[in-house]
């Protein structure tokens, strides 16, 4: 285990109804609120106007609509503009890993003197940010309880991250029952996202980590439990607190601190979001299974049978690569067993800017020297190429 530093300060406010402590919560920081959301769906399932009856009177609330699903950097800017007009003294995001992220970045940038895609070059530029509330409605990224940010640029065709400690959200409402109006094709998304989250961190060079990857185990196991029921009965109260919560855990520095490296298949997948606008979860899932089965070799194969084992259930075989086999068989087919679209064509991606994208993806992160298993450009596009067709085992 390597050395690190672990420090959350969200403070988590967990359950049914746990917004009616947003006033306290937002008293702390001040009166002047801007309020950041996306396209409307907190208008459709009410939980716009409960933050309206809870603020209405005692609050100045100023509004930000209309943040995208990869949100662009150019939100941003109108966002830091609008809390330096107001003199905003905390944020609210109420949404899912875009707003809050669009939100992170509104809060740093109000302080910059720069524009805000600089961060995605040089986090340090994060000197100062205002306060973060977040009201999570999907569980997906995490980004309720960590300081990492991912934003597009639509003029470059890029979509970077950025992180810091300054923009970790003080306080999260964590209440399941605003995650039963999530669609099933969002659910699958969010799913794929946190499993891919707790892959990134178990499949890493760093080895003897057992407290890590035992809490990992525990996490994928229980999105693989608990996604079925939500998808077949999306106001199953149980299924979407565990899915919200492991949201949560999977990517706030507890399955990842003490190991190092760069991931690979979030790599891979920001290029087709910035290309093709794709909803992050879905290219994971698509991705995930060709780069396990592209990076299986005899040095691998001992913890694709690991996971296979404590995840899957699957029996040991004295030959770790038939349990490894199975295992990436078994990620594959449980993604398509829920209805992910499997390949890249389901989702509107040919084979024109493969190469181009490839390139981009190991300009973009050290995949080759930083990576799990080394990735070169053509290892990337091998990837690409292989999710174009159906996985045959
Ligand atoms: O915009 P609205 O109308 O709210 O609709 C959203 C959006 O269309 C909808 N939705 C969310 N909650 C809902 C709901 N619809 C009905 N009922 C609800 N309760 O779902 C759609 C997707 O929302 P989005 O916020 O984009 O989803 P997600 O949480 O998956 O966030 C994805 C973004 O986060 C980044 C991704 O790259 C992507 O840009 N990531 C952020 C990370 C972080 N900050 O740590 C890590 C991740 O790896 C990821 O890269
Ligand atoms: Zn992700």
């Amino acid at each position: 285990m390597e050395n690190f530093n672990f420090k959350v300060e969200t403070n988590i406010l967990f359950g049914k109804g746990q917004v009616s402590k947003l006033p306290n919560v937002l008293n702390e920081f001040g009166k002047n609120v801007l309020l950041v959301y996306g396209g409307g769906s907190i208008k459709r399932n009410g939980l716009y106007d409960t933050i309206q009856e809870l603020l209405g009177k005692d609050f100045n609330l100023f509004e930000l609509s209309g943040v995208e699903p990869n949100p662009r950097v150019s939100t941003v800017r109108k966002g830091a503009e609008l809390c330096r007009e107001h003199h905003i003294d905390v944020c609210l995001a109420v949404g899912g890993g875009s707003t809050i992220d669009c939100t992170k970045a509104i809060a740093a940038a109000t302080f910059y003197q720069g524009d805000p895609w600089d961060f995605t070059s040089d986090s340090r530029l994060v000197t100062q940010a205002l306060p973060i509330v977040t009201i999570l409605t999907i569980a997906a990224t995490g980004s309720e309880m960590n300081g990492g940010s991912v934003l597009t640029n639509a003029d470059t065709k890029e979509k970077l991250s950025f992180g810091s400690r300054k923009v970790v959200p003080k306080v999260s409402i964590l209440d399941p029952t605003y995650t039963f109006s999530v669609p099933n094709y969002q659910t699958l998304a969010g799913s794929s996202d946190i499993l891919s989250h707790l892959f990134e961190n178990y499949f890493n060079k760093t080895t003897d980590t057992m407290v890590q990857d035992g809490i990992a185990e525990g996490l994928m196991r229980t999105v693989y439990h608990y996604t079925p029921i939500a998808l077949e009965n999306p106001e199953n109260y149980d299924a979407r607190a565990n899915l919200m919560w492991a949201s949560s855990l999977a990517l706030n520095g507890l399955t990842g601190s003490g190991k190092s490296g760069i991931w690979s298949c979030h790599g891979m997948e920001h290029e087709l979001s910035a290309y093709y606008d794709i909803t992050h979860g879905i290219g994971l899932a698509i991705i995930t299974p060709r780069w396990m089965k592209h990076i299986l070799s005899e040095k691998t194969a001992e913890r694709f049978a690991e996971f296979g084992h404590r995840v899957f259930d699957l029996e040991k075989d004295t030959n770790p690569m038939k349990t490894a086999e199975k295992a990436i068989e078994l990620t594959y087919q449980t993604f398509k067993e829920w209805g992910v679209p499997m390949t890249l064509g389901e989702v509107g991606i040919d084979n024109k800017l493969l190469d181009e994208m490839a390139e981009q993806t190991v300009k973009h992160k050290e995949l080759t020297t930083e990576a799990y298993v080394s990735l070169e450009k053509e290892d990337v596009l091998a990837i690409f190429e292989a999710s174009l067709k159906e996985m045959t085992f």
